[in-house]
């Protein structure tokens, strides 16, 4: 497989991440995501609260998340990300669910309280995302909540180091469209630094919170 193509023989795309996470190492260490924090404070797991996890990685933030006493549910389109996720949940020894899908593929069949997804999304195909996300909000429990982060475009910063042929940019505001009759918590946007690859860049990232209605 040519990593940097990104596509397998059987012409199906599989991350550049795969073989990042065969090593034993935490890519993307073991230190939860801020948005972690975010989710705990506006739906603390005072009672039942089943989570889904949209492209887990290695499982840092989903881990988190079964330790603190969600019901943890993930997926994730790479094989080693997978049993890593399950090595972390197992070490900690905490119970968690793990599949590999593929986000253009998958879709939700039963609800979340919560659906969570750092990092991931611009994996979506831009002609998928109406569907898709109509999706997951169909499959989320009244009062439930999403918490995306997502990458997007500035002419200002320059491209990732990385070379994804199935990352898709998304802009400013995109997200937000999908969410006009639920309640926006949260619609910020921050330009943060980052060392993957060895090389310092620079993102820009939009993170979304937003919760469902109680009657619907
Ligand atoms: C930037 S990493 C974020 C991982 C994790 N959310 C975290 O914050 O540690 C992006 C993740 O998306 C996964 N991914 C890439 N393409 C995907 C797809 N089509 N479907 C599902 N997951 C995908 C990768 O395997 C990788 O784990």
């Amino acid at each position: 497989m040519d990593k940097l193509l990104g596509y397998a023989l059987s012409d199906k795309p599989i991350t550049i991440y795969e073989e990042e996470y065969k090593t034993p190492e935490y890519y993307w260490g073991l230190e939860p995501s801020q948005a972690c924090y975010e989710v705990l404070k506006l739906m603390p797991p005072t009672k039942h609260l089943k989570l889904l996890d949209i492209g887990c990685g290695e499982g840092k933030d989903a881990v988190f998340f079964a330790r603190n006493g969600y019901d943890v549910t993930g997926f994730d389109v790479s094989d080693a990300g997978i049993e890593k996720t399950k090595r972390l949940a197992d070490k900690v020894g905490v119970p968690i669910r793990v599949f590999k899908a593929d986000i253009l593929d998958h879709r939700l069949d039963s609800s979340f309280d919560i659906i969570y997804s750092s990092g991931v999304l611009h994996y979506i195909k831009p002609e998928y995302r109406e569907e898709i996300f109509s999706n997951y909000k169909q499959f989320t429990n009244p009062n439930g909540i999403h918490v995306f982060n997502v990458f997007v475009n500035k002419p200002f910063i320059a491209p990732p180091p990385e070379y994804e042929p199935n990352a898709y940019q998304w802009i400013s505001g995109e997200l937000l469209t999908y969410y006009h009759d639920w309640l926006i918590q949260d619609s910020s946007e921050v330009i943060f630094d980052c060392n993957s690859s060895g090389i310092p860049h620079q993102h820009a990232m939009t993170k979304l919170i937003a919760q469902k209605a109680s009657y619907s």
